[in-house]
């Protein structure tokens, strides 16, 4: 594996989706059948990694979100002021093609959305992800993420602790 292998940039209507296969059916139907009407209707962003400058390694989405402050665990809760709820980016969807799976891709995409959540003008108190199943909680868990106490398949990871989260791998650009 060389270094900059995978261009991270914003999917664009010339990228082919049409291959990408990651093994989840919802996943990949979704990124083929409605990721560009979501995108034009702006409920959702799409970001791809990019192998040789076109082949579609991965994809994430992210979008606007909150958290109910009172879901929060309490600990957590009690630092943050008393609204309702606390502001968030969502990511709604991840994943990596089976050809790259394991190359440490899906925690460089992970890195880049919540670098992109924390660089943003409009604050956002932390990433928060559905997880799809146990695997893809335990993937999360693994970069640092926080369950709901109540819905443990709903986790978070404040931004402010970006400066620490460890990029699983540098091999994007
Ligand atoms: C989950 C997924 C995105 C991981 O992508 P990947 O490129 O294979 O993962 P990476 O190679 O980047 O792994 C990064 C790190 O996460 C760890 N990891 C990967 N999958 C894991 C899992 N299920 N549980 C715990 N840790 C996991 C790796 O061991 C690696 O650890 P390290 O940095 O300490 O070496 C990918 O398997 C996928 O697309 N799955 C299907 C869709 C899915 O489940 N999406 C999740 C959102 S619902």
């Amino acid at each position: 594996m060389s270094n900059a292998q995978f261009l991270l940039a914003s999917l664009e209507p010339t990228h082919d989706r049409t291959a990408f296969s990651s093994g989840s059916g919802p996943l990949d139907r979704y990124f083929r059948e409605r990721v560009t009407q979501d995108v034009r209707r702006r409920v959702a962003a799409c970001f791809v990694a990019l192998a040789d400058g076109q082949r579609i390694a991965g994809y994430y989405t992210l979008a606007s979100a909150s958290l109910l402050l009172a879901d929060l665990p309490a600990d957590i809760g009690k630092k943050l002021p008393r609204y309702p709820t606390v502001p968030a980016v969502r990511m709604g969807r991840l994943a990596v093609d089976q050809t790259f799976k394991g190359l440490g891709l899906g925690g460089a995409l992970l890195a880049d959305a919540l670098e992109r959540a924390s660089r943003s003008e409009i604050a956002a108190y932390a990433l928060t992800v559905d997880a799809k199943d146990e695997a893809a909680v335990a993937f999360y868990r693994h970069h640092g993420f926080i369950a709901l106490p109540d819905s443990p398949f709903t986790l978070f990871l404040p931004l402010a602790t970006l400066s620490t989260f460890r990029k699983t791998d540098d091999n994007t650009r």
